[in-house]
């Protein structure tokens, strides 16, 4: 059967709002992308620059939540059709969702920043082309937290590298599943050996040179 289209239009503001940006940290597990996006939230905040942080192991308790969580309150045939797992093509709904989410903060005038492993250079990439459709292509800033596999290991704050390598765990990125590092970040952070308040300020130090914290 043909498939009904679905019509919808745009329906633009009047307002013209300062717009914001998104500045999308990506990384493995344990690198640091949370702990230094929030500390970037802080010194945002000292400066009352409005901004929010997204992290991926939050929105998957919600917005994207996980198949068992959804199961709660919804049918079987609801949670597997929109519960995520950490799938490929899951992976990619959650970064499609979590870029216009993004998008959308930034429209409203805040400085999304978004703590997700996203793994994969396509998907990041389209994250980009979201953000740049609505705004300007520096809009998007993307920052490659670059701990060495190896540290992040070491470090295994939730002892998820442990289960993936005793096999209780699949699919668990940089172990049996792939990392695609990004070729041309805006900003690239060496997350294993400097002090967060370092990491943080360089990429504070960026948007001031950007011109994003004026308001
Ligand atoms: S992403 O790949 O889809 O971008 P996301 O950032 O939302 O991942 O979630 C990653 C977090 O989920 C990790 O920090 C880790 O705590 C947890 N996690 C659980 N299973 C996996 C897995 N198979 N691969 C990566 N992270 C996982």
């Amino acid at each position: 059967m043909p498939e009904n289209p679905t019509i919808v239009s745009w329906h633009p503001s009047k307002i013209a709002r300062p717009r914001g940006c998104v500045v999308w940290f990506t990384g493995l597990s344990g690198s640091g992308k949370s702990t230094i996006a929030n500390r970037v939230d802080e010194m945002l905040h000292d400066k009352r620059v409005p901004s929010f942080v997204l992290d991926g192991d939050n929105i998957r308790h919600g917005l994207n939540a996980s198949p068992e969580i959804l199961r709660k309150h919804h049918s079987a045939e609801f949670a597997e059709r929109f519960g995520l797992t950490f799938q490929a093509l899951d992976r990619e709904e959650n970064i499609r969702r979590i870029a216009c989410v993004g998008e959308l903060f930034a429209a409203a005038g805040l400085i999304a920043l978004t703590a997700f492993v996203s793994p994969y250079r396509r998907d990041r990439d389209l994250a980009r082309q979201v953000v740049a459709a609505s705004g300007k292509v520096g809009d998007f800033i993307e920052v490659f937290v670059d701990t060495p596999l190896d540290i992040c290991e070491q470090r295994d704050p939730k002892g998820l590298y442990k289960k993936a390598r005793a096999g209780e765990i699949r699919n668990f990125t940089g172990i049996d599943d792939p990392y695609e590092p990004p070729v041309h970040p805006e900003l690239r952070l060496l997350g294993g050996d400097r002090p967060i308040d370092e990491l943080a300020r360089q990429v504070v130090d960026y948007l001031e040179q950007q011109g994003k914290l004026r308001r």
